[in-house]
Parts: C-alpha cells; sequence; structure tokens
C-alpha cells in the first residue's frame, strides 16, 4: 500500500512535469553566456534593449567579462564568464510561460560593486520585492538570493530593477545566473505536525555555487521561498545544499546566519492541554563556522537553548522541546543565539545549522485494565 502510495505520488509529479513542460534550472541565458554583438555594444555598455539575447534591458546595463576590471578591483563573475550590472534606475526583463496559481522561487547571485548600500527591486507583478544586499555573507563577493511568487497569470514578466540613484553610473549591482524552480507546498502529516520540517522543498541552488542561497526576511517577500517556513525578523537565512556543506539530515538544512537578527518560524495547530515534542537536529555547515554556539527553539511560550560545539568540519546533534500547548496555534521558532563569523575568512557570516524538525503529540500510555 504504502509503495503504491508513492508511487502513484511520482507518477503525479512525473505527469505534473510533463503537462507544464516546464524544467527547473536556469532561465533562457540566465547567466548571460550568450553575449550581445559587438556592434550592440559601447565597451561595456549595452546599446539597444533587445541586445542581450532572450532578455529585454532598460537604462544604463553594462555587460561584463569575467577578469574585466573596475578602477583597480578585478570583476569576478561567479558562473561562467559573463555577467550584467544595473546602472541607476536600471532592469532586465524575461517573459517565461508558467501555470496560474503555482508558487515559484527564483534564485540569482548578485554582487554590489560599489562601498553604498545596494537594493534589488525583483518582481512579477502583481508582487515585488526590494533586496537589500548590502551584507556580504560569502567571502568571494557574490551572493545567490531566492524570492517567490505565486503565479496568477499565464506567462510571468521577470523583472529585476536596480531603484538605486547613485553619483557613479558604474555603482550598481552585478547579476549573474538567474534560474527558477517550481514549488510544492507541502503538507502535514502524522508523523510531522509541521510542513517542510525537513527543509527539503525550497529554492534551486546552482549546483556549481558553494555559498547555498540566502532567503531574505519575509518583509521583502511576501511568498516564502522556504515553503511553510517564515523567516523573521531583519536578516537572511542560508539555504543548504548537501552537495557543498555538511546537513545533518536528507539533502538541504538552514543556516541561521543572522544571529538574533533572523529567525525560521512556523505555526503549527496544536490541541490546547495536549503534550507535544518538537525534535531537532543542531550541527555546523563544514564550513569553518567555529566556536560555541547556541540555538534557541520556541514553541508558544515554552523555549530550549541548545549548545553546539563547532569545530567548523561538520557534524551535529538531537535535541528536543517539550512542550503542553496552550493554544490551538503554537508557533515554532528557531534561532541562533550569537553571531559567528568563518575561520577562513573572517568577512562572512555564518552559523549553526538547524535540520529535520518534527512535531509530535506525545501519546498517553495506555491504562492496563
Ligand atoms: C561610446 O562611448 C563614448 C564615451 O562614453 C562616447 O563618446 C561615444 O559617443 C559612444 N559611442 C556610441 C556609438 O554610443
Ligand atoms: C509560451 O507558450 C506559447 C504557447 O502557448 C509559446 O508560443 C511561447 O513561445 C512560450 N513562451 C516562452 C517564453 O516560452
Ligand atoms: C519595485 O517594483 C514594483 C513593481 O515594479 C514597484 O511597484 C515598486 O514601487 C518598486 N519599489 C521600489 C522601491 O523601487
Ligand atoms: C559546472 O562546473 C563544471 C565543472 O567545473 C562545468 O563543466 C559546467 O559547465 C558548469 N556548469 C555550469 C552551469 O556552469
Amino acid at each position: 500500500m504504502v509503495g503504491f502510495s508513492v508511487l502513484s505520488v511520482l507518477l503525479f509529479f512525473a505527469t505534473c512535469h510533463l503537462a507544464f513542460a516546464f524544467i527547473d534550472g536556469p532561465l533562457s541565458n540566465g547567466n548571460f553566456e550568450l553575449a550581445p554583438r559587438s556592434t550592440d555594444l559601447n565597451g561595456t555598455i549595452v546599446l539597444k534593449s533587445h541586445a542581450i539575447p532572450k532578455w529585454q534591458i532598460s537604462g544604463f546595463v553594462e555587460y561584463i567579462k569575467a577578469g574585466q576590471k573596475q578602477g583597480d578591483m578585478l570583476l569576478v563573475v561567479p558562473e561562467g564568464y559573463a555577467a550584467v550590472r544595473l546602472g541607476n534606475e536600471a532592469s532586465i526583463k524575461q517573459f517565461i510561460n508558467v501555470t496560474k496559481g503555482m508558487y515559484y522561487s527564483l534564485t540569482f547571485s548578485a554582487a554590489r560593486t560599489c562601498a553604498q548600500d545596494e537594493m534589488l527591486n525583483i518582481s512579477v507583478a502583481p508582487d515585488f520585492g526590494v533586496l537589500p544586499i548590502q551584507t556580504l555573507y560569502s567571502s568571494n563577493g557574490w551572493d545567490s538570493y531566492a524570492w517567490a511568487f505565486r503565479a496568477i497569470y499565464t506567462v510571468a514578466e521577470i523583472l529585476i530593477h536596480n531603484p538605486g540613484v547613485e553619483e557613479d553610473p558604474a555603482c550598481g549591482p552585478l547579476i549573474d545566473s538567474i534560474a527558477i524552480r517550481t514549488l510544492y507546498p507541502p503538507k502535514a502529516t502524522r508523523d510531522n505536525l509541521l510542513k517542510n520540517g525537513d527543509f527539503e522543498e525550497g529554492p534551486y541552488i546552482f549546483p556549481n555555487t558553494s555559498w547555498g542561497v540566502l532567503i531574505p526576511p519575509n518583509i521583502e517577500d511576501d511568498n516564502s521561498p522556504l515553503p511553510a517556513w517564515m523567516v523573521e525578523s531583519l536578516k537572511a537565512v542560508k539555504y543548504l545544499d548537501k552537495a557543498h556543506f555538511s546537513v545533518p539530515h536528507g539533502q538541504r538544512a538552514v543556516e541561521l546566519v543572522g544571529g538574533k537578527e533572523s529567525a525560521i518560524a512556523q505555526v503549527a495547530r496544536t490541541i490546547i492541554g495536549k503534550t507535544y515534542q518538537l525534535f531537532f537536529a543542531v550541527g555546523d555547515a563544514s564550513n569553518s563556522c567555529e566556536g560555541s554556539m547556541i540555538v534557541e527553539a520556541f514553541a508558544g511560550r515554552d523555549t530550549v537553548k541548545i549548545p553546539y560545539e563547532s569545530k567548523g568540519k561538520g557534524g551535529y546533534k538531537r535535541a528536543v522541546l517539550r512542550f503542553v500547548a496552550t493554544a490551538t496555534r503554537t508557533r515554532i521558532m528557531f534561532l541562533s543565539t550569537y553571531y559567528h563569523m568563518r575561520s577562513d575568512d573572517f568577512s562572512s557570516l555564518c552559523g549553526p545549522v538547524v535540520d529535520d524538525v518534527k512535531l509530535l503529540s506525545v501519546r498517553r500510555p495506555r491504562r492496563l485494565v
């Protein structure tokens, strides 16, 4: 029976993928490797709105090749050999076919080029999110960001806009590698009252990037790229893949990179007076993030602090928070007590990893008559 239902779920998804004729991954020329014709460029400046294959641009957009210099700074391109830079008020866009009503997550890589705080406004009408990109999380200057939307039309106009107005037009973020992934919002089951507790459902991670994907706080994003979870407070959390990090369970996990300024939360249905256990794993991502860490877990008003000594080489421990529900909805939340920096570069934020979160009600032992 179980085997059969797993099979039918697999078949269901297989048919869906065929029906949508939509493959998760980079957008057409999403990494900008197809270059404009040389006659459509003046130096690096793109002269025509359709010059970059598959994209439409507006405003001051530069086509940047790896190894190019800006002043004394060597510009690094995260994937392949080309990226674009958006000047003041410049934008790039592309139309893609989507399924009405479905949720999608976009992932893109961006780097700031000047000292100023820079932002990107990413939108798929009527949704938009203004993502700050001033905080460096990765040492090479590039970070990948996720932003999710719900398709309300069958065609989505993906627009990335730099709303900045800097004095120097050569300032403005670099963008590379734009990809999309369909999200399948998971459901709570008898084995877990939380949805997506193992964080397996989430944004696209580029197979070739080794720095994970930042999930910005919900204030910048109405739809979570990490289905069922909300990123609360001010800073992002980082979504990690097993290919590049140590992940306690399954293929994906979340790294709490923002200390108390970033938390992940989910509201679970509970029964007042019933006892529950919240199980979870706390570890490190094997990314040279060393030191004494503490993960704080909350379930409504109850809380527990789980210390974890990280040597930065991977590993995890299991923890549990037992509580009695005082409401029909209980907020489950995790945050890191401290900030941490990677010991290999002393510039990028890192933190403890949380994974494999399960919420179960405690069954009363049956009384023997
Ligand atoms: C190319 O840029 C230079 C300097 O910015 C400018 O003088 C020249 O007119 C531009 N050429 C074209 C074809 O736009
Ligand atoms: C969207 O689908 C239509 C057919 O329904 C097709 O003509 C068009 O080329 C597709 N557009 C893209 C961007 O794939
Ligand atoms: C971001 O883009 C949306 C849609 O294009 C627009 O309505 C909004 O005003 C923009 N916000 C900023 C800060 O540029
Ligand atoms: C990923 O890296 C491999 C080897 O380094 C390379 O062959 C491949 O083209 C890269 N893929 C992308 C999408 O850049």
